[in-house]
């Protein structure tokens, strides 16, 4: 499902515009999304008495969840994230509040509003990720392909764009 699918009643933007960057600074062609991430719209069980959304690894997300871990009490104004894996897949969700993912694939950006639990944002490897503009009391939960491990990540903005293109060593 493409976030242009979504009801119209649902705040899951894709906005797509040049954003201030922690490394480096660069003018972002605009109009296209970074490349393999995408809006995952998972079950939802309605009930008055609350409702209920599950997924399961392999059915609801393209990978077997090896890890879920989640970020929460995150003050405000602060930004989470700014950095890359080579191998991990992730799916994020704002399982309370709101906040935005802005993804990066080495020469294209854009910025996904999050605000509702039933939507997951799927994030592949070699995928640049800042995560800021929290709400409130938000909660982002996230699901992972594998355990954690260090030296899956990249941690320097100019390392991981020269291994996008290519130049450096993956
Ligand atoms: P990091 O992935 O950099 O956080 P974020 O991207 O959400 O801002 O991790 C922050 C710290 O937490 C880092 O020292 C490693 C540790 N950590 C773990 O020990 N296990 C985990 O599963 C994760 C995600 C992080």
């Amino acid at each position: 499902m493409t976030v242009g699918e979504l009801p119209p009643d649902v705040r899951v933007e894709r906005r797509v515009r040049p954003l201030g960057r922690r490394a480096g600074d660069r003018s972002w062609p605009p109009g296209r999304a970074a490349l393999g991430c995408r809006i995952v719209d998972l079950p939802r069980v309605a009930d008055c008495r609350g409702n209920l959304t599950f997924i399961e690894g392999s059915e609801h997300v393209p990978f077997d969840i090896e890890r879920v871990y989640y970020l929460y009490d995150v003050p405000g104004g602060e930004s989470r994230g700014g950095h890359a894996h080579r191998e991990l897949e992730q799916l994020i969700i704002a399982a309370a509040g709101s906040f935005d993912v802005v993804v990066d694939d080495g020469t294209r950006r854009e910025r996904f509003f999050l605000n509702r639990s039933y939507f997951g944002l799927y994030v592949p490897p070699m995928t640049w990720r800042e995560l800021d503009d929290f709400s409130s009391g938000s909660v982002c939960l996230v699901l992972a392909s594998r355990r954690y491990d260090e030296g899956d990540y990249y941690r320097d903005y100019d390392q991981f764009v020269a291994a996008r293109a290519g130049e450096g060593t993956p």
